[in-house]
């Protein structure tokens, strides 16, 4: 049988901790479904800065291109605060050597979970959606400039990077609710006004039959808070989804819940929570690990097509949260290794009753 390459790159901060938790849970599925998942673990962030004075070590970059597919915990954090090189750096310059232009980023809040926001029932109850974040273009990668009085970040799009991130959008919406609502700040930034051009055009001539809406980014900050259920795909350029997504973990009651995926054209994909290094909680066992874990299901859906292993997972985690086993973040006592016993428990008890099932 196929063994699997998966690179692990845990990174600073909790970004160690919620890793180990998502192999561990990826081990677990790999014997259970008779997978063989061979994991290596890479430098990046502070800690590569550290060992080689680099945020990302070519050995990190071949790995990670070579691999069947990433998980990354996060990068970050005070200690490299004002330095040379920083953390995330290394970030951006994987997904952008791995081509990954397209950041998924799922959220749905389910009857039981509901009362983990500090948003209301009513508003929250059965929130389904999934923003697409362009990742490798935008302010993030455009000329920046400094000098002792003066700072610019150029804020750049061409028309390919919107197309494909688009037509991402656009195929999954088919397989959704058939709703895109674009976001954008077309009434001041000229790259807006050429994303929501190219976004009418592909909707026009590829898909018509889904219902296209453009929307400001900031009334759609307060639209997501007021009537998040409304949405189903949010597409978005890279600093506005950054900045969204979070915003929306909110309504799922905390950020350490939310996983994403980043893929591009062909080879292999990033996984990894939307959270960050969280270094106010690192070391600890406070981190809430599903975030990794939802992602290293992401991770067997989108890179390795293992759909029902993927499905497992979710339904795994599904179970524990709605049975109150969580971590300190949604009110719970669990901590992160607790939290991932218990999914792994559940992925145990699932598994034991499919395979004991009544015909
Ligand atoms: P953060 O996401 O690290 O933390 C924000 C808040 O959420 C903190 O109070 C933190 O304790 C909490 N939190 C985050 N993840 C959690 C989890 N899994 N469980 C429970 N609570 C959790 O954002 P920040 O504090 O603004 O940034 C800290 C560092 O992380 C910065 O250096 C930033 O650049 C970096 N960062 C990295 C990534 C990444 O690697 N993808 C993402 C965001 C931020
Ligand atoms: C994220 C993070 C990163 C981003 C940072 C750490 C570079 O906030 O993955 O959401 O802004 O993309
Ligand atoms: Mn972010």
């Amino acid at each position: 049988p196929k063994t699997y390459e998966i690179v692990l790159l845990p990174g600073d901060g909790v970004g160690p901790e919620v890793t180990r938790a998502a192999r561990d849970v990826l081990a677990v599925i790999g014997d259970f479904y008779g997978h063989s998942f061979n994991f290596t673990e890479h430098l990046i962030g502070g800690a590569a800065i550290d060992e080689t004075g680099e945020p990302l070590p070519e050995a990190t970059r071949a790995a990670c291109v070579a691999a069947d597919a990433v998980l990354l915990g996060a990068v970050g954090g005070p200690k490299w605060d004002g330095g040379k090189r920083r953390p995330e750096e290394g970030l951006l310059a994987i997904r952008k050597a791995m081509g990954l232009f397209a950041n998924l980023r799922p959220l749905q809040v389910s009857p039981v979970l509901a009362h983990r926001s500090p948003l209301k029932r009513e508003i929250v109850e059965g929130v389904d959606l999934i923003v697409f974040r362009e990742l490798t273009g935008g302010v993030y990668f455009g000329e920046k400039t400094r000098t002792a009085d003066r700072a610019t970040d150029l804020c750049e799009y061409t028309v390919p990077e919107i197309e494909r991130v688009t037509r991402a959008a656009f195929q999954t919406a088919r397989q959704r609710r058939g709703k895109v609502t674009s976001v954008d700040k077309a009434n001041v930034m000229e790259t807006s006004r050429l994303w929501r051009e190219v976004v009418t055009r592909i909707h026009a001539e590829e898909f018509p039959e889904i219902a296209l809406e453009h929307a400001l980014v900031d009334s759609m900050a307060m639209h997501l808070i007021r009537k998040p259920r409304e949405y189903d795909v949010i597409l978005t350029e890279n600093m506005f989804g950054d900045i969204l997504s979070d915003e929306i973990s909110v309504l799922g009651g905390s950020i350490g819940l939310l996983p994403s995926a980043s893929l591009g054209t062909e080879g292999p994909g990033l996984f990894e929570p939307i959270h960050g290094s969280a270094p106010d909680i690192a070391g600890q066992d406070l981190a809430n690990p599903v975030g990794t874990i939802l992602s290293a299901a992401l991770l067997l859906r989108h890179s390795l097509k293992l759909e029902d292993e993927a499905d497992s997972i979710e339904a795994a985690v599904a179970a524990v949260l709605a049975a109150g086993a969580v971590t300190a973040d949604l009110g719970g006592a669990l901590g992160t290794r607790g939290a991932t016993e218990a999914v792994i428990d559940a992925i145990r008890a699932i598994h034991w009753a499919t395979a004991h099932r009544v015909q």
